[in-house]
């Protein structure tokens, strides 16, 4: 043939295509992913593309052998208006002239990556749920007589190739003014549908709209509730906020609301519209931050433990309070946000992830959606650690499951001095082996309790207790320091040499701060708070090397902490603690909160629901309960760093 040879990257597809076909033509009929919200007409600037090879007429230069057609007037149009960047041009104005190699780049992809912050990771696919369409609609015809919607649907069909579209009770009730005010041009947001719902029109603007559509990712913690705003089009989050679980009012732990609900008659019900109402707050709250109307927010993932989803769903949670712990549903869940009381857009879908059991959540879920433990070579761990520590262990061949009761100790619940992670807690601490003298940070300074400045840096916040990484580095940084035994025993002021030990009543207590003198509190690790550390750290361990049993092996290739707890403790001290199994340090990572990047990610990428999903029924639950090595493993590791498991990396 002689027609030109066109050449797309990065995808690589290729064809010859006669002079005059537009670039957006033949990037469809080849599949190249080039998007479009207006279908061709000039108006989107979705569809805009680099031509790179070839030589091509730039901004009003005309060049004889142009590869590309010249800058035409409606890309000037847009030029004036919007101001496109140079040398690019809109895909379905510029067109074929000669032979040419054209780059799409990511933002003019529909499938565009969005960029994850860690770079051990993968970055996110777009594949939404919702996309805007423009379409042109038949003006209606006596002699022809059809219904508006009909003709809508047509539109669809024969201009964007959507088949079997529905629309939704509020458009009918809204859209005749609308198509007549666009001139029967208009913008659409169809759902695409998923197994159980046809691909539906859940709003309508006259003629082109200019705006976006959102998104809301949220991880529904039992002590706080994060949601991320997401535009559907780019993927960027454009806002994030949370707040406190208002059910915490009802109880601290998941226990104890799961007995509030058993104990007061309408309890789940209370506890099921206190969170509801929490939700509506922070969807305004983000909505307000991003300076968006909330009915703009089509879609909502939701990712949480089982006891945080059934109360949500409104299901009262008593059967996961006893054994077997049984789920009403592990399967994920597709449902509609005014079910669920979620002031959003009035047809806005919302998708839970599925439950992986009784004690590992859709947010366990979401977290094997994040770092992907099946898709790894590597054998990886991953713990996420808060009052349960949800662990899974595996690699390409299998992914095993299980959850371990660790209590809220690490979240600085149960010490004498503990504190939630804010504002003068101890985060960071370092005992010299020598004097035994401490110094530490607090939340809110950068300035270690030793050097100068140190009082000023506290003024506002003051030393006010320590949190649950604080903790954990100062019982190591005591064990190394030779305070503290390998039982777990803070020794006396005699036998460590330093009068920082003080008996209290028949231990010993170690004084981190001495307070009095700022009118503060004295911060000091009781031999109790030792204890307390202790079995929280001795449940994540034995349920770690549990899944290593059944998995047959005594070593893991890489261990990632998640949750918000996991991004700030450190990996040496986690480990001197026998926290977690031996493994080199440095392969010892945080993901941060994976769970919300996990609901992210279903949010953004609809493929992504149905792989989880799969993945989750793959995924082998271990049930702790019932296993006798998990109590094996329980008292073993209850000493520091444990008694029995070498920790050879540790200790070279
Ligand atoms: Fe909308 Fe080109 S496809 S401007």
């Amino acid at each position: 043939t002689t027609d030109p040879l066109v050449l797309f990257t990065p995808s690589g597809k290729r064809g010859h295509f006669p002079v005059g076909t537009p670039v957006l033509t033949a990037a469809r009929q080849l599949g190249v992913d080039l998007d479009s919200v207006c279908g061709g007409r000039g108006i989107c600037s979705k569809c805009q593309i680099t031509p790179s090879y070839g030589e091509f007429p730039k901004h009003g230069v005309t060049v004889a052998e142009a590869a590309l057609s010249e800058w035409n007037k409606v890309e000037q149009r847009y030029d004036d208006i919007r101001g496109l960047t140079k040398g690019r041009r809109l895909g379905c104005q510029a067109l074929v002239q000669g032979d040419i190699v054209i780059d799409v780049p990511p933002e003019s992809q529909v499938h565009r990556q969005v960029v994850r912050k860690r770079a051990e990771v993968r970055d996110i696919t777009m594949n939404p749920s919702t996309r805007l369409y423009y379409v042109d609609v038949e003006h209606p015809d006596m002699h022809k007589p059809s219904g508006d919607l009909e003709r809508l649907i047509e539109a669809l069909e024969t201009q964007w190739d959507l088949q079997d579209v529905k629309a939704d009770l509020h458009i009918l009730q809204s859209m005749q003014p609308v198509l007549r005010k666009g001139d029967w041009k208009v913008t659409v947001a169809v759902h695409l549908g998923d197994e159980i719902h046809p691909p539906t029109i859940m709003h309508i603007w006259p003629g082109f709209y200019d705006g976006s559509i959102y998104g809301l990712a949220i991880d529904l913690g039992s002590t706080t509730i994060a949601a991320h705003l997401c535009d559907l089009q780019t993927g960027d989050v454009v806002a994030s906020s949370g707040i406190m679980n208002p059910q915490i009012r009802f109880g601290e732990d998941l226990m104890s609301r799961v007995s509030y609900s058993m104990m007061n008659k309408g309890g789940d019900q209370e506890m099921t519209q206190a969170v509801r109402e929490g939700m509506n707050t922070l969807f305004a709250q983000v909505a307000d931050e991003a300076e968006i109307d909330k009915a703009l927010i089509v879609d909502a993932v939701f990712v949480c433990n089982p006891v945080m989803h059934h109360l949500f769903l409104g299901i009262d949670p008593f059967e996961l309070g006893q054994a077997p712990f049984a789920l009403t549903s592990s399967g994920a869940l597709s449902l509609y946000a005014k079910e669920l009381d979620l002031e959003i857009h009035p047809t806005a879908r919302v998708y839970i992830l599925p439950c992986i059991a009784g004690h590992v959540g859709a947010d366990a879920a979401a977290v094997a959606l994040s770092e992907a433990p099946d898709k790894s070579k590597d054998l990886m761990l991953v713990v996420d650690v808060g009052t349960n520590a949800e662990i899974l262990l595996g690699n390409t061949n299998k992914v095993l499951a299980c959850s371990s009761p660790t209590g809220p100790a690490f979240e600085g619940a149960q010490i004498s001095s503990g504190q939630r992670a804010a504002p003068g807690a101890i985060e960071r601490i370092e005992i010299d082996p020598q004097t035994k003298e401490p110094r530490f940070k607090v939340i809110g300074s950068d300035i270690w309790s030793n050097e100068d400045g140190f009082a000023d840096a506290i003024a506002t916040t003051g030393v006010t207790g320590i949190c649950g990484s604080g903790i954990i580095e100062a019982i190591a940084e005591m064990r190394l320091a030779g305070l503290l035994d390998a039982s777990g025993l803070i020794g006396s002021a005699e036998q460590t040499g330093t009068s920082r030990c003080i008996a209290d009543g028949r231990t010993n207590s170690y004084v981190i701060w001495d307070g009095s003198e700022e009118g503060g509190p004295n911060i000091t690790v009781t031999n109790p708070d030792i204890r307390a550390i202790q079995m929280a750290k001795a449940a994540l361990y034995s349920g770690a090397r549990l899944l290593m049993d059944k998995f047959g092996v005594d070593t893991v290739d890489k261990v990632i902490l998640a949750g918000a707890f996991g991004a700030h403790i450190s990996a040496k001290h986690a480990m001197v603690l026998g926290m977690i199994p031996d493994c080199p340090l440095e392969k010892v990572t945080s993901a941060g909160n994976a769970a919300g990047t996990g609901a992210r990610i279903a949010l953004l990428n609809t493929k992504a629901r149905t792989e989880i999903e799969d993945t989750v029924r793959r995924i082998e639950k271990i049930e702790t309960a019932v296993e006798s090595r998990f109590q094996e493993h329980f008292v073993n590791a209850s000493a520091i760093p444990n008694s029995t498991e070498p920790f050879p990396i540790l200790n070279s």
